[in-house]
C-alpha cells in the first residue's frame, strides 16, 4: 500500500494549488493529478452533473491503483464527497472540512466569511461544516463567479480584479468577519487583492495547506506513508488539449510539470436516433 500513488482531481488547473501543498508536505509520495479541463468549469454546473463527473474521474484514478483520493476542487468536494466516499474503498479527502477546521480555529470574533463558486456557495457545504465544528460561529457567504475567469486570464493584479474584489467583498467587510475562507482553488492567487480589500484585521484561510496535513495524517496513521528517503514522481492527466493546462500550471507550480497526457473518461453515448441514421 505505501508504494501506491495519491490521486488528486480538480475541474482544471486550479487544483495544482492543493497538489503543490501536498508535494511540499509529502515530497516522498508519487501523485497522479487529473484536471477535467474539457468540462471546466464545475462552479456553474448542477450537483447531478458534478457527481457524475467526479465518479467517472474517481474510477479512472482507482484503475491506476491509487491509495487515497484528494478532491482538490471545492465545488466537487461540496457536492460529491458523500457519493465518492460511498463508492470507494480508499480514503477520500475533500477540501471543505480542512478549510472549515482552519477557519474555526482562526476566528476570534466567531464571524467567518466564505467565498466560492456559485455551486459551492449554493450547497452551503462550508456553512454546514463550520457549524458542525462550532455552532456559535456565524457564517457569511458570497459567491464570486468572476474570480475564476480572472485568474485563468492571469488578471490577478490589475484594476479589473480590484474592482471585482471590491464589488464582491464590501458586504463581507462591513459584516466585520475576522476570517475569510478562500473556498475555491483559484482564489489563493488573488490573495493580495482580497487582503487589500478586506483590510489588515482579516485573516485569509486557504484550504490547501490544511488539506495536505489531513492527507499526511491519514497516511501516517494508516501506515501508508512512503519512506521519507524517497522522491515522488508526478503524473498529470487532462481531458482537453494540454497546452493551456501546461501554461497556467507552470505558473501555479513555479516550474515545469513533467508529463501531461490527454485522456477521456466519458462513456460514449449512442442514442437510438444516431443508431438509426447510421451517424
Ligand atoms: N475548482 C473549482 C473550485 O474550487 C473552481 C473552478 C470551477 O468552477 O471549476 O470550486
Amino acid at each position: 500500500m505505501p508504494w501506491k500513488a495519491i490521486g488528486i482531481f480538480d475541474s482544471g488547473v486550479g487544483g495544482l494549488t492543493v497538489l503543490k501543498e501536498i508535494i511540499k508536505a509529502l515530497p516522498q509520495e508519487d501523485t497522479i493529478y487529473f484536471g477535467d479541463t474539457a468540462r471546466f468549469p464545475y462552479g456553474t454546473k448542477s450537483p447531478e452533473t458534478i457527481i457524475r463527473y467526479s465518479l467517472e474521474i474517481a474510477s479512472f484514478l482507482v484503475k491506476r491503483d491509487i491509495k487515497l483520493l484528494v478532491v482538490a476542487c471545492n465545488t466537487a468536494s461540496a457536492v460529491s464527497l458523500e457519493a465518492l466516499t460511498k463508492k470507494l474503498s480508499i480514503p477520500v479527502v475533500g477540501v471543505i472540512e480542512p478549510g472549515a477546521r482552519r477557519a474555526v480555529s482562526t476566528t476570534r470574533s466567531r464571524k467567518v466569511g466564505v467565498i466560492g463558486t456559485e455551486g459551492t456557495i449554493r450547497s452551503s457545504a462550508y456553512t454546514k461544516a463550520i457549524k458542525r465544528l462550532n455552532p456559535d460561529v456565524e457564517v457569511i457567504t458570497q459567491a464570486c463567479p468572476l474570480f475564476v475567469p480572472l485568474v485563468e486570464e492571469g488578471w490577478i493584479d490589475n484594476e479589473v480584479a480590484r474592482l471585482a474584489s471590491r464589488t464582491y467583498l464590501t458586504g463581507l467587510r462591513e459584516e466585520k468577519a475576522d476570517t475569510l475562507v478562500l473556498g475555491c482553488t483559484h482564489y489563493p492567487l488573488l490573495k493580495e487583492i482580497i487582503a487589500e480589500v478586506m483590510g489588515t484585521g482579516v485573516r485569509l484561510v486557504d484550504s490547501a495547506e490544511e488539506t495536505a496535513s489531513t492527507v499526511a495524517d491519514i497516511l501516517r496513521s494508516g501506515g501508508m506513508l512512503r519512506p521519507s528517503s524517497e522522491k515522488g514522481n508526478h503524473h498529470y492527466f487532462v481531458t482537453d488539449v494540454p497546452a493551456g493546462f501546461i501554461r497556467i500550471g507552470k505558473r501555479l507550480m513555479g516550474g515545469e510539470l513533467g508529463d501531461v497526457h490527454q485522456v477521456s473518461v466519458e462513456e460514449p453515448v449512442m442514442n437510438e436516433e444516431m443508431a438509426d441514421d447510421g451517424s
